[in-house]
């Protein structure tokens, strides 16, 4: 489809949700969309975005809005980009190497996830400048080191640590959609697949997506671990909840940037600028962790007045407009994860190139209307009463 078509059929990424949901089997689906709980955290997520307000500006005359950004010493085009997403092949067949590619044309940070079904080498001739590594925390020295020197050897210069699993969650939605680990199909979810047809047929020629990095350690621990399910493997090999300690582990043995990710509490914010880490990722998982967190919007502003660090914002961004919000607040950058996914279930390959047409466009347009020339001036066009 021509971009003016796209533009005109899918100029929201509420369109590209809507076309995804069709496109993708309904237990798949119920794994993406979901929070934890009543969602009652997602709803805030969103809800608290929608009260954050800004003064329209008039006859500040005819301008460029200019989009590029820094973070980590890097010029960045764009201040958005791509959050790691556990099983992402399995919402949209081959998405992490599309994301990859994707992210690359962009020059975007695209951030590959421990457990997602390509491996760092299998996303290696298609990642750009800014692959970063996500890392849900192996147990095993081991394990943690020559995931480490994997993940660097295949290009990925940036690591993430995610603290905000200290244990499983609960996604009751996704439950209920009967999603298993590794997928199963029983007669009720191949229903589901039937009617699916892309999805189908992509899943078919590349075969049921797999968490393949952890199955690269399955042998490491077999003995220690017979009897037990995959899942419960992967469970095993890694431990949920890491401490301080573990951070000042992988400080002391990854030489390129450090990011924590999945940080809300600003109190939190000074021992992890002692502890080395070079940027701080405020999220609350968009909902899927804890259903009585506070939004995460909410508290960008204690974090921005708790440290210098880079803050990198994510949860329930919906547009263009979203993201010039927290970059007002005092976020540094600006990630997505179900967005791309939306991108991708709704048009396949060219989904994620569509959905950051779709933001630029948004951020230009809503720019014009509080006359900011680019996106050191936001914090200024705030609207408080
Ligand atoms: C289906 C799904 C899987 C996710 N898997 C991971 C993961 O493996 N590691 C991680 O750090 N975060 C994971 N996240 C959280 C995202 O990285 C990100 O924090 C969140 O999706 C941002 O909110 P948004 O989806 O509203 O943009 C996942 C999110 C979703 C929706």
């Amino acid at each position: 489809m021509r971009a003016m078509n796209l533009h005109s059929k899918y100029p929201a990424i509420s369109d590209l949700r809507q076309a995804a949901q069709r496109r993708i089997p309904h237990f798949v689906w119920e794994y993406l969309d979901s929070a934890t709980g009543t969602e009652a955290t997602k709803a805030r997520n969103r809800a608290k975005l929608d009260e954050i307000l800004m003064m329209p500006s008039i006859l500040h005359g005819e301008f460029e809005a200019d989009l590029s950004t820094s973070l980590l010493g890097r010029k960045m085009p764009l201040p958005f980009g791509i959050a790691p997403v556990g099983m992402s092949g399995l919402i949209w067949p081959n998405a992490e190497r599309i994301l990859a590619q994707s992210a690359a044309e962009l020059d975007v940070p695209y951030t590959l996830s421990t457990v997602a079904t390509r491996t760092p080498e299998e996303v290696a001739d298609v990642l750009g400048a800014q692959g970063w590594f996500q890392m849900y925390p192996p147990r095993d020295e081991g394990i943690r080191t020559d995931m480490l020197n994997r993940a660097k050897a295949a290009g990925f210069h940036t690591l993430v640590l995610t603290v905000d699993v200290p244990v499983a969650s609960r996604r009751e939605r996704q439950l209920r959609g009967g999603l298993q680990q590794p997928p199963k199909l029983t007669p009720r979810l191949l229903a589901q697949v039937a009617r699916c047809p892309a999805w189908a047929l992509g899943t078919a020629r590349l075969g049921m997506p797999r968490m393949r990095l952890m199955d690269s350690y399955l042998d490491h621990v077999a003995g220690q671990t017979e009897g037990l399910s995959s899942t419960a493997h992967v469970g095993y090999l890694l431990r949920t909840s890491p401490d301080w300690e573990y951070v000042q582990w992988l400080r002391d043995n990854w030489e390129g940037h450090f990011i924590v990710k999945g940080v809300l509490n600003a109190e939190d914010a000074p021992r992890l600028e002692g502890a080395g880490v070079d940027a701080i990722w405020l999220s609350n998982h968009a909902g899927r962790q804890f259903d009585a967190a506070p939004a995460a919007i909410e508290v960008l502003p204690q974090m921005r007045a708790a440290t210098s660090l880079p803050l990198i914002y994510d949860s329930a961004i919906s547009g263009g407009l979203d993201i010039l919000r927290a970059l007002a607040l005092g976020a540094d950058f600006v990630m997505m994860g179900r967005a791309w996914h939306y991108a991708l279930g709704a048009l396949g390959a060219a989904g994620p190139a569509h959905l950051a047409a779709i933001l630029r466009a948004d951020m230009v347009a809503n720019m014009g209307q509080i006359g900011a020339k680019d996106l050191s001036t936001l914090s200024k066009k705030l609207y408080t009463d």
